[in-house]
């Protein structure tokens, strides 16, 4: 029997190729799979044995006439982890959360694990299994979040691909900040200093002036020095640009682009979504129009609330928490004082305290999802705003080109994908949402 796999196969038709989420695509035949113990439970002359192999997990049946004495023996010593590669039977059965069982008719040990396997079925503390993320990943509900992960960066390049955007990579080696100098990563670069990228934006404009339509899509980097369920150092962030928009178009396109991914993951990740025991009814209700306030009203859902605000106040995760349960979907904030946002953001032309931008708050207590807005696009209110901020004006001169050289409104915004990834599969904590976390005071494994 073949250990390795066919990597071109999709597991539907090749049962020797078969995969456990495309298990039904064999029904009554004999089928190969690949995969490591999850659990081993005995009964003394029938073994049940749970396999996962990447792709879901599925109890595969085998008793001594069905394998032979030998193998009967040698399974039975099986432990956690232990690699195999087994032949058997696909039953129908309607007990099984998929649908489906084995029938074991034989099976080749590929490894035995060297040692005990450290996570067991016990309970164990965070620290301990944050520490064993290398392994912790092969825990069922890890496995559940992270496919619905991929489910979410799949819906989004789908939906900016399937809409005329132009997908452009911006650098991670960049000269100067984008949102703010204190949370940026420094490292050498050759004889000079460069910094981490905080976001793709300013890139973003740029090749929204160059091609339209854009997304922005890669890993951006955050310095900040906060313990919190929804920070990471490093984080995940898709960043649309359109040239020719404006604050409008922008809360337009924020909004449309939610509900599609959110009721996209709900159809074609269920079965991980109902495996993690998430509520589906909240994420139902994600449908367009979302409730759109201004910053003032905001102000005055806090002060209604008990929860003290005053014009000039920045949000953080309890505001936002207080502000979205007035709400049974995403709330769209927008026009928060200017003073409290980054440079780039565009004056409001009614009423010059505010700037035109919004940010996107999930429901159930997951805070701000999307930052965004429109840019400003006049040369010395820019000049203006750089100079106020502190920012070196050299570092900002081929931006400057931006204005110089047929300026148009345009705007976009950032949607952090961890945050997201927490809200649609309801985990509490960001460390949980990508493969290997980086946070403050966390960077192994
Ligand atoms: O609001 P932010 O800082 O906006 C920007 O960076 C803009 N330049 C984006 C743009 O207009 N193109 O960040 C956008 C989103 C936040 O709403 C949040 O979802 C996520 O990025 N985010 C973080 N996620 C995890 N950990 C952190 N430390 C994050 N900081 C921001
Ligand atoms: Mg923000």
């Amino acid at each position: 029997m073949k250990i390795t796999r066919n990597p071109i196969d999709n597991g539907r038709e090749d049962p020797s190729q078969a995969t456990i989420e495309c298990i039904s695509y064999h029904e009554g035949k004999d089928v190969t799979l690949r995969g490591w113990v999850y659990n081993l439970r005995s009964s003394g002359k029938i073994h049940f044995l749970q396999l996962r192999d990447g792709t879901g997990i599925i109890q595969c049946v085998g008793s001594v006439q069905d394998i032979g004495q030998e193998k009967f023996d040698e399974l039975k010593a099986a432990t956690l982890e232990t690699s195999l590669v087994l032949q058997g039977t696909v039953r129908k059965d309607t007990r099984s959360k998929i649908g489906f069982e084995i029938g074991l008719k034989d099976f080749q040990i590929v490894a035995k694990p060297s040692e005990e396997y450290p996570i067991g079925k016990k309970e164990h503390g965070v620290a301990f299994l944050m520490d064993h993320r290398h392994l912790w990943l092969r825990s069922s509900r890890q496995v559940a979040i992270l496919r619905i992960r991929a489910e979410i960066i799949r819906a989004v390049r789908d939906y900016f691909d399937g809409r005329g955007f132009s997908l452009m990579d911006s650098p991670i080696l960049t000269p100067n900040a984008c949102e703010g100098t204190s949370t940026l990563f420094e490292t050498p670069y050759f004889d000079e200093k460069a910094y981490l990228t905080q976001s793709g934006q300013l890139y973003g404009e740029a090749s929204a002036l160059a091609l339209g339509k854009v997304y922005v899509f890669g890993p951006t980097f955050r310095a900040e020095k906060s313990k919190t369920r929804r920070h990471l150092a490093e984080f995940w962030m898709v960043e649309p640009e359109v040239a020719f928009m404006d604050l409008e178009g922008d809360m337009d396109l924020a909004e449309d682009f939610v509900e599609y991914i959110v009721q996209r993951t709900i159809k074609n990740r269920k079965t991980e979504l109902e495996y993690i025991e998430r509520d589906l009814k909240p994420l139902e209700r994600v449908r367009k129009p979302f409730p759109r306030i201004m910053y003032e009203e905001a102000i005055e859902i806090l002060n209604k609330n008990n929860k003290p605000a005053a014009f000039g106040d920045d949000f953080g995760g309890d505001e936002e928490t207080v502000i979205s349960q007035n709400f049974d979907r995403p709330v769209m904030i927008h026009r928060y004082p200017l003073a409290i946002k980054a440079f780039y953001m565009k004056q409001d032309e009614k009423d010059p305290r505010l700037a035109r931008c919004v940010d996107m708050i999930a429901p159930e207590g997951y805070g701000e999802i999307i930052g965004g807005g429109q840019r400003e696009d006049d040369m010395e209110k820019l000049k203006a705003r750089i100079a106020e901020h502190k920012l070196p004006e050299e570092a900002f001169r081929w931006y400057m080109d931006l204005r110089r050289f047929g300026s148009v409104p345009h705007a976009g915004f950032g949607l952090g994908i961890e945050r997201t990834v927490a809200w649609i599969t309801g985990v509490p904590h960001v460390r949980e949402t990508i493969p290997f976390p980086r946070m403050m005071e966390k960077i192994w494994p």
